[in-house]
């Protein structure tokens, strides 16, 4: 059995999207386990973007099945939208996707309370991407949630859903003095979806375990990235489910010993979208050359992703929660032309050194960066194809990373493209 996972190790949007498309050959089903809508996975595929949010990004391979695991939390409403443009796009999504039966749904509710939460909470707002992730991944586990198999029991559907709209009309207007929603309109809403979804629907975790017991290969997609895990990232500021390889067994329902290998995705500086901690930000002149450069706007709400340093003490403690066997760093090309390269290797927090990834966020946000500095290289990177082809300054960074967070590099990505990647 040969299967992975492939994870983000920094704050999501590390190329996780890029690199399954490229990886996908080599599976035969591609599994999404966890999060929602929230993620924004881009693929550029002769020159034309797609940008998957709920599916896998293996659907553009047209011999591939794809699954949305029972660990997803899964809006309908995004959900068709995103199998129209795809469909429309030449994607054949109908013959390779399916969902699983126990995955929650997002409801109107959800996304309302998240918008409205956020909004009550001021300054310290998470900066979520309003898709109701929070609100529904809260009712999963209170035992309120409603799954995508409920849809056709109709009597358990509609009173689970009544419950939850007076519920949540309760909060919504005593609590957010907003207005109640309309029960009828979202049961007429989801009923039509349950539809819709029908043929997609099945028990997935039967499906993935058959698959890997006959031998197929599975390939584990994860969301988000590392430091905005529920349980490992820096809490409150993550988003509300398990993002690390961790959560990829329970987010699709096969034994932990089915994954074989971790892929670990990072790109060669930080980005970070939202609020929360970022001791290698820089809020400056080159924060923003790069942001320029590396096209740092959300694929999901196209807000400016924060940007910083390679932060060597966060991707050493992701890669021991995720235990990634091999490393692959994207966005090499971004740093072309940089003259000094910077790598945080410590924390400094009132005179003492920390070189671990702490708990708690306070230490993270009263703490300056230590450096080790590297020298840029100014030749163009995006055309190399082969290790041999990088200048020498790019090699001794990739050394630099390596030493310092004791990864295994094996791939390197030098732009968006499927051919852009170096075998290292
Ligand atoms: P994901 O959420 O981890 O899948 O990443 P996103 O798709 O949100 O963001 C990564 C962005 O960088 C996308 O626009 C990709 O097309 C782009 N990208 C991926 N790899 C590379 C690379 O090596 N170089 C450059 N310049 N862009 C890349
Ligand atoms: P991909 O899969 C980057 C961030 C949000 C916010 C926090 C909580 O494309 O890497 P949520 O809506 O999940 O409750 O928001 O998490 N966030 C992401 N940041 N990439 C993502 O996904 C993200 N998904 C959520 O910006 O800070
Ligand atoms: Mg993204």
């Amino acid at each position: 059995m040969s299967n992975a996972c492939i994870v983000g190790l920094q704050w999501g949007d590390e190329g996780k999207g890029k690199i399954i498309d490229v990886l996908t050959e080599d599976f035969d089903t591609i599994v999404r386990y966890q999060g929602g809508a929230n993620a924004g996975h881009t693929v550029i595929v002769d020159g034309k973007k797609f940008v998957m949010h709920l599916i896998p990004s293996g659907i553009l391979h047209d011999n591939k099945r794809c699954i949305i695991g029972n660990g997803v939390v899964i809006d309908p409403e995004q959900l068709f939208n995103e199998i129209d443009e795809l469909e429309s796009a030449g994607v054949k999504v109908r013959d390779n996707l399916l969902i699983s039966d126990r995955a929650h749904l997002v409801f109107p509710y959800h996304k309302l309370i998240d918008k409205v939460s956020e909004e009550t909470k001021g300054k310290s707002k998470i900066g979520t991407t309003g898709r109701g992730i929070g609100p529904c991944y809260v009712d999963k586990m209170a035992r309120n949630g409603i799954r995508v198999g409920e849809l056709y029991y109709l009597d358990y559907f509609k009173e689970a859903l009544k419950r939850n709209v007076d519920e949540k009309n309760e909060i919504l207007v005593k609590l957010y003095n907003s207005k109640p929603l309309v029960y009828q309109d979202i049961e007429s809403q989801y009923l039509d979806f349950a539809e819709k979804i029908r043929p997609y629907v099945c028990d997935t975790a039967e499906l993935v375990n058959d698959l890997a017991n006959s031998g197929k290969r599975i390939l584990f997609e994860g969301a988000q990235g590392s430091l905005l895990d529920v349980d490992f990232g820096t809490y409150p500021f993550t988003t509300s489910s398990n993002a690390t390889a961790c959560g990829a067994p329970a987010g699709v329902g096969v034994p932990p010993r089915y994954i074989n290998t971790v892929f670990g995705i990072m790109k060669s500086y930080t980005t970070r979208v939202g609020s929360g901690p970022f001791p290698t930000e820089m809020d400056d002149v080159l924060g923003k050359e790069i942001q320029e450069k590396g096209g740092e706007y959300g694929a999901t709400t196209g807000r400016p992703r924060r940007c910083g340093w390679f932060d060597a003490v966060a991707i050493k403690y992701a890669a021991m929660i995720n235990g990634v066997d091999a490393a692959i760093i994207t966005k090499l090309d971004v740093l072309d032309g940089q003259r000094s390269i910077k790598v945080c290797t410590g924390y400094k927090h009132k005179g003492k050194i920390y070189s671990k990834f702490p708990a708690c966020i306070s230490l993270l946000e009263e703490s300056e960066p230590i450096y080790e500095e590297f020298a840029g290289w100014q030749e163009p990177t995006e055309n190399v194809s082969s290790k041999d082809g990088l200048p020498k300054a790019a090699i001794d960074y990739i050394s630099g990373i390596s030493r310092l967070t004791g990864l295994k590099i094996n791939l390197i990505s030098v732009g968006p493209s499927r051919k852009q990647i170096i075998k290292y």
